[in-house]
């Protein structure tokens, strides 16, 4: 049934109706065929607006400050600290580096763990909006974060290794610019690799319209 765009109150009980159960409601209005949609998408858009989902946010927002932590300090460090330091007697280079060491290594470790928690949460959530999409796009968007995450890995190793103090990766630590590069360059994959994951068409595979029943004789 239409809704008349010019009742309020018509258009607001659509609106709950659409945020109470969006995804049922709009595979009824498909397999009908129902012409208005668009209409409909317009008012889950309201909808979905109305109910904002603060975990999801809380958690992006862990995610995405986590990430700037991370990358922009291993930036940092390889095109300014790292270059600058080499002019300083030996001495003090060693207690500046120590110093730096024992407080980035609490921001750093602080990161991974935001990281990894937010990032899990996403997955098991993206997780569900995938299970409506279309195949090739699961397909790739499942390729796409698995490459992620092996490379998250390898720099969570690569940053633990360097702000770390195991004599194990004392000769990574001494070869510090080249670690440091490989890590600013696989973070910086890492995070456009994530920039296309979002931007994927996530869209849902309609159920083809079915013939409306014959009216009973
Ligand atoms: C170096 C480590 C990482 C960096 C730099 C990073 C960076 C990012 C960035 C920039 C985004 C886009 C955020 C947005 O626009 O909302 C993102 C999204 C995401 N990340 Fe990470 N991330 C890292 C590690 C991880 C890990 C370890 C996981 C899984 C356990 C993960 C799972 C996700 C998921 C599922 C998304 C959502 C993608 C989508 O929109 O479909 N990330 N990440």
């Amino acid at each position: 049934m239409l809704v008349d765009r010019n009742d309020p109150s018509a258009l607001l009980d659509k609106c709950f109706q659409a945020a109470y159960d969006p995804r049922a409601k709009l595979a009824t209005l498909a397999r009908r065929g129902e012409p208005t949609l668009r209409y409909f998408f317009e008012e889950l858009d309201l909808a979905e607006l109305a109910q904002l989902d603060w975990i999801a946010i809380i958690s992006r927002w862990a995610h995405i400050l986590a990430a700037i932590t991370a990358v922009g300090g291993t930036i940092f460090m390889r095109m300014a600290l790292v270059p600058s330091v080499g002019v300083l007697p030996d001495d003090e280079r060693k207690k500046l580096h120590e110093g730096v060491r024992s407080r980035w290594v609490k921001a750093v470790m602080a990161a991974i763990l935001f990281l990894l928690l937010s990032g899990i949460y996403n997955i098991v959530m993206k997780e569900k909006q995938l299970k409506t999409v279309d195949q090739g796009v699961k397909s790739l968007y499942h390729m796409l974060f698995g490459i992620k995450f092996l490379l998250a890995f390898v720099i969570f190793f690569l940053a633990s290794v360097l702000t770390g103090r195991s004599p194990a990766f004392a000769n990574m630590r001494a070869n510090a610019r080249f670690w440091l590069s490989l890590n600013m360059t696989l973070a910086i994959l890492v995070v456009c690799i994530s920039g296309v994951l979002r931007a994927l068409p996530i869209k849902m595979v309609m159920p083809p319209p079915v013939e409306a029943a014959a009216p009973a004789e």
